[in-house]
């Protein structure tokens, strides 16, 4: 059984019929061209497949793509060019935070989702708000100062 759903994606509206269980990392590989979202596990532990629906990660392996009906997705494709997207990348590439890069546009588009949050005011919470994207290369020392330089910049000062 399939139904319509109207999303924006990367700030384009997508109007189009859905499979009741279609997977939201299908719909936007599969019917969009977007494979910037990657297909790991599948069972929502790695976070490769992280995309952010009205501005939240999710894990879009288990999302339905019907849930993201009157919503907006971005995916690491909508946040290329844009200006956080080159001070993230800057970051990574300074700290070499980057070896094979398929963990890579989860960890930028749920580092883009904890900017400016008390989450990622320290180190320790950042591991935390972090924690629900692996890497198997880095061994995350150079994620954490990359992010950490990046997350630092965005605060607002106490006053
Ligand atoms: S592929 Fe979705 S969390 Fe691993
Ligand atoms: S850089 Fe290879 S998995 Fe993270």
């Amino acid at each position: 059984m399939s139904e319509t759903v109207v999303t924006t994606v990367n700030g384009r509206v997508v109007e189009t019929a859905v499979e009741a269980n279609e997977l939201l990392l299908d719909f936007l590989r599969d019917r969009l061209g977007l494979i910037g979202a990657r297909q790991s596990c599948e069972v929502q532990v790695c976070g490769t497949c992280t995309v952010l629906v009205d501005g939240m990660p999710v894990s879009s392996c288990t999302h339905l793509a019907c849930d993201v009906d009157g919503k907006e997705v971005e995916t690491i494709e909508g946040l290329v060019g844009t200006p956080l997207h080159d001070e993230l990348s800057d970051a990574f590439v300074r700290h070499a935070a980057v070896q094979c890069g398929f963990c890579t546009p989860g960890m930028l588009l749920t580092a883009k989702a904890l900017l400016g949050t008390e989450d990622v005011a320290t180190e320790e919470g950042t591991r935390r708000a972090m924690a629900g994207n692996l890497c198997r290369c880095t061994g995350y020392r150079s994620i954490l100062d990359a992010l950490t330089e990046v997350f630092d910049a965005h605060r607002t000062p106490r006053s």
